[in-house]
């Protein structure tokens, strides 16, 4: 109901009394008065309630909204939280795996490494073994053996081998004739002209010396070294009468050191040659006896110095040797 509406109802409200008789009410007037006011106050109250009304439903909407976005949001979280859960679980799991597998790993490489060193050993002790016999045999000196090593490293060293193959040459060149164990005597220390039948005799320790050494691959560069250092370079070496690069850089080598140390060593059956005089020998083999790039390396070896520094090197370490077995 409008204001008007309201004002008209009120004007038309009868106040004058039933009977016409009677005399008439003063005061209708304020009474309409009052009642107006009345209707007014009324309709106040009743428009600041609907107002009221209205705005409580419009907040409670709003509220309505914002708590269905909030309950979805929280759903929304509580989903990403649940995943990042399994991510973080997953990820986690394939940490550990992961660092399970590398510790298997690396104990599995372990072991790998305290077998090939023990294997190692085992075989440095096959070395020492099979020289001792053959030194006794031989009589040749454990210095001899030392200094051609020494020879070896340094020559292969200079070629820019890996250290660890260095090392293999060097190990290895110290069987260069084990195989005499097998040699008779009268044969290997006669001080005469060998007969072509005792040379026959003597080509065979190259052949003995790599089966001496069998099969194991910690041996492979020895035994090519045992049964080619008397190849020559142009194919007129035994047994095999192999040249060139068919005989194995490591027997090349060695080939030359054992050559040059023999040379400038005294013997049973000669003097010892003076270092310059050996390595003219050796350089006149070049090309024939000896790989010629390698005597080239041998030379320059020589001219720095090296040679003579490992051999007086070596001839110290046996003093010191022999100075510490003659006190026990
Ligand atoms: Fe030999
Ligand atoms: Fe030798």
């Amino acid at each position: 109901m409008s204001n008007d509406d309201t004002k008209d109802m009120v004007e038309t409200v009868d106040v004058s009394p039933r009977d016409p008789d009677l005399p008439q009410v003063p005061g209708g007037d304020v009474f309409r008065q009052l009642l107006h006011q009345a209707v007014r106050v009324a309709d106040m109250a009743n428009s600041q309630a609907m107002r009221m009304a209205l705005d409580f439903a419009k907040v409670y909407e709003r509220e309505q909204g914002v708590r269905a976005q909030f309950e979805n949001q929280l759903k929304q979280m509580t989903l990403m939280e649940k995943q990042a859960t399994r991510y973080a679980e997953d990820l986690a799991g394939m940490l550990r795996s992961e660092r399970e597998r590398r510790q298997e790993l690396e104990r599995a490489l372990e072991q790998e490494r305290i077998a090939s060193e023990e294997l190692r050993r085992t075989g440095l002790q096959g070395i020492s073994h099979l020289l001792l016999a053959a030194t006794i045999k031989d009589r040749t000196t454990g210095t001899h053996l030392q200094r051609v090593r020494r020879y070896v490293e340094a020559i292969a060293e200079r070629l820019g081998l890996q250290s660890a193959l260095v090392e293999e040459f060097g190990y290895s060149s110290v069987m260069h004739d084990v195989g005499k164990i097998h040699t008779p005597d009268h044969i290997l220390q006669s001080e005469h002209h060998l007969s072509d039948a005792e040379f026959s005799v003597i080509k065979q320790h190259c052949i003995d010396g790599e089966k001496m050494l069998g099969t194991a691959r910690f041996f492979e560069t020895a035994r090519a070294i045992a049964r080619e250092h008397h190849e020559r370079w142009d194919g007129k070496g035994y047994p095999d009468g192999k040249k060139g690069e068919e005989i194995s850089l490591a027997a090349r080598i060695v080939s030359i050191a054992d050559v040059f140390d023999a040379l400038t060593s005294k013997r049973p059956y000669k003097e010892a040659w003076s270092a310059e005089a050996g390595l003219k020998a050796i350089e006149a083999g070049a090309g024939e006896r000896f790989d010629p790039e390698l005597v080239a390396g041998f030379v320059a070896l020589a001219r720095e110095g090296v040679l003579e520094r490992i051999s007086s090197e070596v001839a110290a370490s046996s003093d010191d040797e022999q100075l510490g077995s003659s006190a026990k």
